[in-house]
């Protein structure tokens, strides 16, 4: 029996974002060098798409890259923005065919000029798509978002068109990159590691935590759907008490 045929429709998560982590250590299990690694994440991220739009969920959020990921070795960072290239253009008609609109919360402007370019493109060619949102963070970081949202909001209170006294959750929220997304209802985290790297401070303030030992590559839809019947059986109280909730 599939995980699949315990989800409640009715209360399906509106957003999960996942923290892809694991690639490098999967394929050194393998003996293999680390981009085989990440182009086996790339398969996970084909088929968690596709489970996550017929599924029906609204937003996806995948942190793919991250403003400290600009550090790691010279020849792995090149490696990771080509195959960011090559997988835009094999997974474009996969995006069309299920309605998936791609978009990006990131420093776009920090890419190759070829990655930005193919990404833009892909992002203006499914933005008529009206299913799945497919959220790629892409050169980002919780802080690198809140830093730049600080100086929007300075920017406006000087310039005379945001009282100080507007700067409030909602503001806030609408003057950082994921403005007009809702708070991810379901965070998950592969590879084991407890932490959450700099992805969404902000935004996972109520969200439900899911950390699996399972590296990105391994990671199934059938994980997925764990994670999602998991979060399912929990009670989200948002700081009330379970008889509140109750009545
Ligand atoms: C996640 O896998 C992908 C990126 C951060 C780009 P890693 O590359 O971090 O894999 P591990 O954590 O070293 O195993
Ligand atoms: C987090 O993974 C970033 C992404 C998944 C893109 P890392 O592998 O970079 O995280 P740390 O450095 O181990 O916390
Ligand atoms: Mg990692």
């Amino acid at each position: 029996m599939s995980k699949k045929d315990e989800i409640i429709q009715e209360r399906i998560p509106r957003h999960i974002a996942i923290i892809m982590d694991g690639n490098g250590r999967w394929a050194k299990k393998q003996g293999l060098a680390r981009m085989f690694g990440h182009k086996q994440g790339v398969t996970t991220v084909h088929n968690i798409t596709e489970a996550a739009a017929e599924l029906g969920i609204e937003y996806l959020t995948l942190y793919a890259f991250s403003t400290e990921n600009w550090n790691r070795p010279k020849e792995e960072v090149d490696a990771l923005m080509a195959l960011l290239v090559d997988t835009i253009a094999k997974e474009t008609p996969t995006l069309m065919k299920n309605n998936v609109r791609l978009l990006t919360i990131g420093d776009v402007n920090r890419l190759p000029q070829i990655t930005r370019e193919k990404f833009l493109g892909c992002i203006h060619e499914t933005s008529a798509n009206t299913g799945l949102n497919l959220v790629l963070a892409l050169s980002y970081s919780s802080r690198w978002e809140i830093i730049e949202a600080a100086k929007r909001i300075a920017a406006e209170v000087k310039a005379g068109t945001l009282g100080i006294d507007d700067i409030n959750e909602a503001s806030i929220s609408n003057h950082l990159t994921t403005g007009g997304i809702p708070d991810p209802d379901l965070l998950i985290r592969t590879s084991g590691e407890m932490r959450i790297s700099n992805f969404l401070l902000w935004q996972i303030a109520y969200s439900e935590l899911y950390f699996t030992p399972r590296l990105w590559p391994e990671f199934t839809t059938e994980d997925l759907y764990e994670a999602i019947v998991d979060y399912q059986h929990r009670e989200r109280r948002f700081g009330k008490t379970s008889e509140q909730l109750k009545s």
